[in-house]
């Protein structure tokens, strides 16, 4: 049997009242990634056509994150310009959907970031195998709190879905739930959706009324039973949001742990769930290892470390206080303590940051140090080059950025300024407290040193020339 086709729709329309934000809930982050994406990217690896994410407050900023998230090919946005309930938002998302498509849509709320895609993949599967025309997802909760409550029949068939806000004393002892994940016929879905009214608690258009509708209509509608409900907690309030950072993070790291990364201590570890680290890989306190980040196999990170997007090889160090965006570090590198390794900062291997080194766009070969207190920016630079103490690289002018070569085997002596653009061949020395302004070739000496001048007895007559002076009293 050919499975028929599937469409999606994705609401991420509402302020969310109850996390008393300026910003649409949807665009608050869980695991350093705001939770809409989250939530998209597990429906979209269903490959649903199209995927249509209903879009209302922070519209633009939403529709930023979402084409980020799964790409711009699937994507098709429906804007409800008031937010009159999930019935009325999924009405809204029907426009986008073809009158000719035949398929089922999968619906979903853009507040559930931890949706697992295998899990989406068995309830479609039932829901076909059992040729239902509505299935949604539910829970048994101990707690079933503010959830829209499973009503069902004396046969145990589904009859309703209702929301705690309207529910009976009876109806709120119910301790199964729903998720908000719905998989329904097109041709269903828009003729309950037209049917659906607001008289309700809330006076909202409430999609779950779909359900009893359905079923009115000798439909036939099925709840499949989810067993983990971690996954379907939806997000309401900030302790909501924080409750779920916790759970992600618990998840993460005892699957690095058992994967086997040490963590000193997991409770102050922040790993986003795409990073990967390899096998003993050591994990100090107060880390938050975010983004795309790839860490490999014997890496020591002491700890205090805030990393984004980096790539870092076998073996690192990365000694306390290092901070890094977008990034490769390369193998047996030493880092830290103390290091700010910037946006386009490319180490080749066995590379020496030590403290207060700042580095931005700077490509920097194999074996090359800088230990101490220095700025390159918009640098490239050779092999087993040694950057002494308080090295700058001078890139910016007022209007341009300007980049700096130095060559392999340099020794670039302290207190050295480098004038940019500018270039240093190989093995060059540069006597320390030069500054360079103009490219200086293989194999040369620069320097740029003042004569140094010395006057005898000075300090005596200086002292002397202050004798009235208040501070002078106590020496
Ligand atoms: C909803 C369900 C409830 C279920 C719970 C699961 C309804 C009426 N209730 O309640 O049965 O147990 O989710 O988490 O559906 N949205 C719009 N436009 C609107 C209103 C909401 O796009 O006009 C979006 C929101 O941005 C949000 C999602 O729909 O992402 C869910 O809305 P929310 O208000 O959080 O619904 P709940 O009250 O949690
Ligand atoms: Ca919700």
């Amino acid at each position: 049997m050919i499975a028929p086709p599937l469409a999606a729709i994705i609401l991420a329309a509402g302020l969310g009242t109850r996390m008393r934000s300026d910003r649409a809930k949807v665009l608050h982050e869980v695991a350093g990634e705001p939770m809409i994406a989250r939530a998209l990217r597990a429906v979209a690896s269903l490959n649903p056509h199209p995927l249509v994410v209903v879009v209302g407050h922070q519209a633009d900023e939403v529709r930023v994150v979402a084409q980020l998230a799964v790409g711009s090919d699937r994507l098709r946005y429906a804007f409800q310009s008031e937010q009159r309930g999930t019935g009325d938002a999924a009405h809204c998302a029907l426009a986008e959907i073809h009158d000719s498509f035949a398929g089922d849509v999968l619906i979903g709320y853009g507040d559930m970031p931890r949706l697992d895609p295998k899990t989406l993949r068995a309830f479609i599967d039932d829901h076909r195998a059992r040729r239902a025309d509505l299935s949604f997802i539910s829970v048994e909760l101990e707690d079933p709190a503010a959830y829209g409550r499973v009503v069902r029949d004396s046969a145990g068939a589904v009859a309703a879905i209702v929301e705690a806000r309207d529910a009976t004393p009876a109806q709120l002892a119910l301790r199964e739930i729903n998720t908000g994940i719905y998989l329904v016929s097109a041709a269903v879905l828009r003729i309950a959706v037209a049917q659906l009214r607001n008289d309700n608690a809330q006076r909202e258009f409430y999609l779950t009324d779909i359900a009893a509708i359905a079923r009115m209509q000798g439909r036939k509608v099925i709840a499949w039973r989810a067993h983990d409900e971690a996954e379907f907690a939806g997000i309401n309030t900030r302790e909501d949001l924080a409750r779920m950072e916790t759970q992600v993070r618990d998840e993460v790291n005892r699957r690095l742990m058992a994967a086997g990364v040490t963590f000193i201590d997991p409770a102050t570890a922040y790993i986003a769930p795409e990073v990967e680290i390899g096998r003993d890989t050591i994990i100090g306190p107060n880390v938050q290892i975010l983004g795309h980040t790839r860490i490999g196999a014997g890496v020591v990170i002491e700890g205090t470390a805030w990393l984004r997007d980096v790539t870092i090889g076998d073996r690192c160090q990365l000694k306390i206080c290092v901070r890094a965006e977008g990034c490769i570090i390369g193998e047996d590198s030493d880092i830290g303590p103390f290091a700010n390794l910037r946006e386009g900062t490319e180490l080749e291997g066995h590379n020496r940051i030590g403290n207060f080194v700042e580095t931005k766009k700077a490509r920097i070969g194999r074996g090359t140090k800088a230990s101490h207190l220095s700025y390159l920016g918009d640098a490239v630079i050779g092999r087993e080059t040694n950057v002494g103490c308080g090295v700058i690289t001078v890139n910016y002018d007022g209007y341009d950025k300007h980049v700096t070569q130095i060559g392999d085997r340099c020794m670039v002596g302290c207190d050295t300024q480098l004038i940019a653009p500018v270039k240093v061949g190989d093995d060059v020395y540069v006597a320390s407290g030069t500054t360079i302004l103009r490219d200086v070739e293989d194999g040369a000496l620069v320097m740029s040193h003042h004569p140094q001048r010395e006057k005898s007895g000075w300090t005596a007559n200086w002292h002397k020339r202050h004798a009235g002076h208040p501070k002078a009293l106590a020496k």
